[in-house]
């Protein structure tokens, strides 16, 4: 597939991405708002860069930054299906409050992986956000707190890519 800019249209705009990251970050605060600890933010890279960066800002309790990256795509619009990770923290998660940053569930095979990779350190509490979910799929993932629903388009831009492009953009686009 080639991604033809001229064709390329706006699923969702900049601001309407900013304001449901602030929404969401209203609502963890308020989830962990009886929880004296930390919350241990898991950015899943690199789809998840700009919305971790926009969530985080709103979300008003202590935390600390990991970046791990897994990935499921290698190039073009299709999972694998196999999951490889390419990096992880050292951190001990054990006892912690982690809440999971995704870009988007689409399989799920992708976030399935990663909290069972985060179980194994028997951490306090796993909670997830994804800016993004997919309905294509009947990947039974519930997601704590959910962006936005979308059909199942391959979308591009506020993190997410196309053979490593397009990353850059401030908006979602999809082609049709
Ligand atoms: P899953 O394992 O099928 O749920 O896919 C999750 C990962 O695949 C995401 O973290 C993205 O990196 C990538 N992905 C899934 N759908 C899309 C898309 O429409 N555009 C770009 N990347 C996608």
């Amino acid at each position: 597939m080639e991604i033809d800019p001229k064709k390329l249209k706006v699923l969702l705009t900049e601001e309407e991405i900013l304001e449901k990251a602030k929404e969401i970050g209203k609502q963890i605060t308020e989830y962990y708002k009886n929880i004296d600890d930390e919350i241990i933010a898991v950015c899943a890279l690199k789809g998840s860069v700009h919305f971790f960066s926009d969530l985080v800002k709103h979300i008003d309790h202590d935390m600390k930054y990991y970046f791990v990256r897994v990935s499921s795509y290698h190039g073009g619009t299709s999972s694998t299906g196999k999951i490889t990770v390419n990096s992880w923290t050292n951190e001990p998660l054990e006892g912690k409050h982690i809440l999971i940053v995704e870009d988007i569930v689409d399989t799920g095979n992708t976030i399935r992986f990663l909290i069972n990779e985060i179980k194994k350190q028997n951490p306090a509490s796993i909670k997830l956000t994804s800016l993004l979910i997919k309905n294509a799929h009947d990947h039974g993932i519930d997601v704590d707190f959910p962006g936005f629903e979308i059909d199942n388009y391959f979308v591009i831009g506020y993190g997410l890519d196309y053979d490593e492009k397009y990353r850059n953009l401030p908006f979602i686009g999809y082609v049709e």
